[in-house]
């Protein structure tokens, strides 16, 4: 029996990939990550599952679930919000699970900072803007920051930066980004991504010195960078007219217009 760990979205019910749903249909229980994981996507699991809320468990009580479910014959959906490759907890699950030689599977999932960027509307990495986006987060009660994982060192690339479990720390984002950055650099705030009280704060980062105009907490991203509403970007080479692509040469054309 297998354990599938699957990456349940940022909110929007029909924000899971159809790997994902088809799993969840399939398993008998279905342990899921507290109130991050939107009710309607607990509705894909069959009428007679177990469905666990594991915000109320420790490490030790998820694992004897898995050995529980697994032992009696049953498939587990282990289900986290956005994408199961950041901020899960997802890794102590594997280590623990390899150690009990119970099987599992992956299914990747719409992360929250894809979808606060649909939201805005927006690429994340324009030409001559920025190629790079940092995901990374402030310390929190759970988790300190590497020594090096400062924001002022991603901040001297000036890179897009999605900033996640830190909009309690907004103000002191903002001081540390300006020296970088700039009083104008564009910057935005997206709460609830995707669910149906979502919310967009757009701005500069001197515009957020004093937080957002109302009072949100937990579930929201803070966005950085100079592609945030900016349209003075060249344009990707890619679709140039004078581009000489793999799989349409210049060559082929010249040849044609003879
Ligand atoms: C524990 S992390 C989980 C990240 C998740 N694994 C992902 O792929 O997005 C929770 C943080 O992700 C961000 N987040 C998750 N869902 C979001 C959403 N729908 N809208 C905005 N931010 C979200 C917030 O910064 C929140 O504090």
């Amino acid at each position: 029996m297998t354990v599938h760990f699957i990456g349940a979205g940022p909110g929007a019910a029909d924000l899971i990939t159809l790997r994902g749903q088809k799993l969840i249909e399939s398993c008998k229980v279905c342990l899921y990550a507290g109130s991050l994981v939107p009710s309607e996507i607990l509705t894909h699991c069959p009428e007679d599952a177990q469905i666990i809320n594991t915000a109320l468990l420790d490490l030790d009580a998820i694992i004897e679930e898995c050995k529980r479910a697994t032992e009696l014959g049953y498939d587990v959906a282990r289900l986290h919000s956005g994408d199961l490759s950041i901020w899960s907890a997802m890794g102590e699950q594997l280590r623990r699970l390899r150690e009990e030689k119970i099987n599992f599977t992956l299914t990747p999932g719409v992360t929250s900072f894809s979808t606060a960027a649909a939201a805005l509307g927006t690429e994340l990495t324009l030409p001559n803007l920025t190629q790079s986006v940092v995901l990374t987060r402030t310390s929190g009660r759970a988790s300190a920051m590497p020594d090096d994982e400062s924001l002022e060192n991603f901040a001297r690339t000036k890179a897009t930066l999605a900033i996640h479990l830190s909009i309690h720390n907004l103000t002191q984002v903002v001081e540390k980004l300006i020296p970088f950055y700039g009083d104008d650099c564009s910057a935005a705030v997206v709460y609830r991504a995707s669910w149906p009280d979502q919310k967009i704060f757009r701005g500069t980062l001197v515009s957020f010195k004093d937080g957002v105009s109302e009072d949100i907490e937990r579930t929201a991203l803070i966005l950085v960078g100079p592609v945030l509403g900016n349209e003075t970007f060249a344009e990707s080479s890619l679709y140039s007219t004078d581009y000489d692509r793999r799989f349409r040469p210049q060559s082929a054309d010249e040849g044609k217009k003879l």
